[in-house]
């Protein structure tokens, strides 16, 4: 229970809010603090303690920003002024235009008074304000409507939860930028890298991905920033100008773009973008151009709007970043899907206030097509996105001493060779041991379509291999229930299930495994018609190119395929332990006898309506039986199997003249059947 408060209690909390809001102010706004951390910490905690204590809470107390808890959804906000984005400009000439097309509009000869300010690069947001108090915090969205991310945005240190100063207005919509600075992005990629976790492209992603957190913590784990650039509705306040706005946002306390300049002409205006341009390397946040507005809201209001752009702003872009430097070494890497990709290691050079030191090379068409040699001094280029390019080789610096990076004979990761197929560009490493690919194939191993293995989706084979439990594919088969017990996403039930689900799947069909494993180009139609043609697993242990393409409908790609799977050593060894491991094989797919055997070879069955027994069921009936099942009704239909209540497919037979029989008429036409053949 809380203490009964006295004024006295109650003006001390009230006071000590208002310090420490405006300590936070000095300190995240004016970047000029005027007293130490420890100060501010030691009277954060003093408030905390009377606030718990007394249970006296003020809205816009600094406790409030953090604390909220995780939520499952973000609800749908929307917004009362429809939020625009802007017209681009790419080149001087262009802002000419843009200021021509104004005056015209107008009706004026006189020149046009504008005000430029650096385009920030993170996300669109909303603060609506109600007398005063900080009410909701929402996304751009689609501009009509966005997410609500109250919670999120009360973290940010520099959004003020009440308005302090000067005149307050009944309502206020207020638009800005929330961004991260470059540093923060450098340290916080550097952290993700080290964790394995995904690094964020540029600043912009990496800020909308911290703001679009379910989890406030994560978000108030980022040092994010705002910069303050328009409103939406406003109740109480006339605001005359863009820049009668802006001082007005800095009376109240509210953070605004780093640069804002007045210009009377578009002579100006043009000295202002040159001017922002250069010194764009100079800030701590990255901005790809300058906006132009026109100052006068009475002038902004006659000019109006076209769709979803403002005809009294623009953007002008500034140039790509561009720097030099040398390139040390070239390696590959190998992606979750086995596809090897060349990458460059750079004596670390900044551009746009980012220091880079390695670029994708994407492929070695493109290290063939610019001539990229290891010791070459490059163009490299960071277009918006903080990836950069190679752009060209300055080859007037080459000494002779450049050496060319051949394309890999081996797998970067586990050694294996690689593949290269005819007129691909993409390397391939297909080995089922590359430790860059095995989360990638055991998912797909695990997945429906596949082994079907229940609970082994995505996030678990992470955490499971992130433990060590499993490195290789045949670890599935290694698990132990008291293994997964002792992670943090596994109960006794979960565990158990997990056990039983992988302990079913020891039972397949060669069909499904020969598809599971994943072998290149073998999907789940190629992977029965093989089971088709081979009784058991080893008899593709020796299978040859020339074999394969025999199969009706197996091409030379395939056979290729299989041929470098089965000829790998190490890959025998991995399905013979697996066999060793429990795996039982059987193969009721297989055609014994000589073609024409099967009762439904070579015809092609559609199915419409409900069947006695599922469509997945009757389509592996008609496939094991030697027919093929398709989803489509098309002149190649042999029969289309009719239940109750067929759609539409009925009448394009009809109109194609495809024979229908029934689910029983279907039964009778394998009525003599050879032996392997799986019936219901
Ligand atoms: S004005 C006029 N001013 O750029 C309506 N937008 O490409 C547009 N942006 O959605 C807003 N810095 O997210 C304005 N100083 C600035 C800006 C800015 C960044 C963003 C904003 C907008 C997008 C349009």
């Amino acid at each position: 229970m809380a203490e009964k408060i006295s004024e006295e209690i109650k003006k001390k909390i009230e006071k000590l809010v208002k310090e420490l809001n405006y300590h936070c102010y000095r300190y995240y706004v004016l970047d000029s603090p005027v007293i130490s951390d420890d100060e501010y910490d030691k009277s954060y905690r003093h408030l905390k303690e009377l606030e718990d204590k007394y249970d006296y809470i003020l809205p816009d107390s600094p406790t409030q920003r953090v604390g909220a808890p995780a939520i499952e959804k973000f609800e749908k906000v929307k917004h009362t002024e429809l939020m625009l984005s802007l017209d681009n400009a790419f080149s001087h000439d262009e802002v000419r235009e843009f200021d021509k097309r104004i005056k015209k509009m107008l009706g004026t000869e006189d020149e046009i008074e504008y005000t430029v300010e650096p385009k920030y690069d993170g996300l669109a947001i909303e603060l609506t304000y109600k007398n005063g108090l900080l009410f909701r915090a929402s996304t751009r969205g689609d501009g009509y409507e966005g997410e609500d991310v109250t919670q999120n945005i009360k973290t940010i240190k520099s959004v003020p939860l009440k308005i302090e100063n000067g005149k307050i207005p009944g309502e206020i919509d207020i638009r800005g930028e929330v961004y991260m600075e470059l540093d923060e992005f450098e340290k916080l990629n550097k952290q993700r890298g080290k964790k394995g976790e995904p690094l964020f492209a540029n600043p912009r992603n990496a800020a909308a991905g911290s703001v679009r957190q379910l989890d406030p913590a994560v978000t108030a784990a980022r040092r994010l920033y705002l910069a303050c650039y328009g409103i939406g509705v406003v109740r109480g306040i006339n605001f005359k100008s863009q820049s009668e706005l802006i001082k007005w946002f800095e009376d109240a306390r509210f953070p605004i773009p780093a640069v804002i300049k007045v210009a009377r002409g578009i002579d100006k205006v043009i000295e202002a973008i040159k001017e922002l341009e250069e010194k764009r390397g100079d800030f701590s946040f990255e901005t790809d151009g300058a906006v132009i507005k026109v100052n006068d809201f009475g002038l902004q209001q006659k000019l109006g709007v076209k769709t979803r752009e403002p005809r009294w702003a623009t953007a002008y872009k500034f140039q790509a970043h561009q720097g030099t430097t040398k390139i040390k070494e070239i390696h590959g890497s190998v992606g979750r899907t086995g596809v090897i990709t060349p990458f460059a290691v750079f004596e670390p050079v900044r551009i746009g206030g980012v220091t880079v030191s390695r670029s994708t090379l994407h492929n070695w068409d493109e290290i063939e097509r610019k001539d990229i040699k290891i010791g070459d001094t490059v163009v490299v280029e960071r277009a918006g996105d903080v990836i950069p390019h190679v752009i060209k080789v300055i080859k007037e610096k080459r000494t002779g001493r450049e050496k060319k990076f051949p394309i890999p004979g081996r797998c970067p990761a586990c050694g294996s060779k690689v593949i290269r197929e005819e007129g691909e560009v993409a390397v391939r490493c297909v080995s089922l041991h590359c430790p860059a690919q095995v989360q990638e194939k055991i998912a797909h191993f695990a997945s429906r379509g596949g082994m079907d293995i229940e609970g082994l989706g995505e996030k678990n084979i992470e955490l499971l291999y992130s433990r060590g439990l499993i490195k290789h594919f045949e670890d599935i088969y290694k698990l132990k229930k008291e293994e997964m017990l002792e992670l943090p996403r596994f109960a006794e039930k979960s565990a158990q299930n997990l056990s039983e689900a992988i302990e079913k799947s020891k039972h397949a069909t060669l069909a499904k495994f020969l598809f599971a494993i994943g072998i290149l180009h073998v999907g789940e139609y190629a992977a029965k018609l093989l089971a088709k043609n081979f009784r058991r697993l080893e008899d593709l242990y020796k299978v040859t190119p020339e074999r394969i393409t025999q199969i009706k409908q197996m091409g030379e790609k395939i056979a290729a395929s299989l041929f470098m799977f089965f000829n790998d050593q190490k890959n025998i060894e991995l399905l013979d332990s697996m066999i060793k491991l429990g795996m039982k094989i059987t193969n009721p797919d297989f055609k014994a006898d000589k073609k024409g055997e099967m009762p439904l070879e070579g015809m092609t069955f559609v199915i419409t309506g409900t069947l006695p027994k599922s469509r997945k069921e009757v389509e592996d009936f008609v496939e094991a039986n030697g027919g093929h099942a398709s989803s489509a009704v098309s002149a190649s239909t042999s029969y289309l199997i009719v239940g109750e209540e067929p759609g539409s497919k009925l009448d394009k037979a009809k109109t194609l003249g495809v024979k229908t029989i029934s689910y029983n008429e279907l039964l009778k036409m394998i009525e003599k059947r050879p032996k392997n053949l799986r019936l219901f």
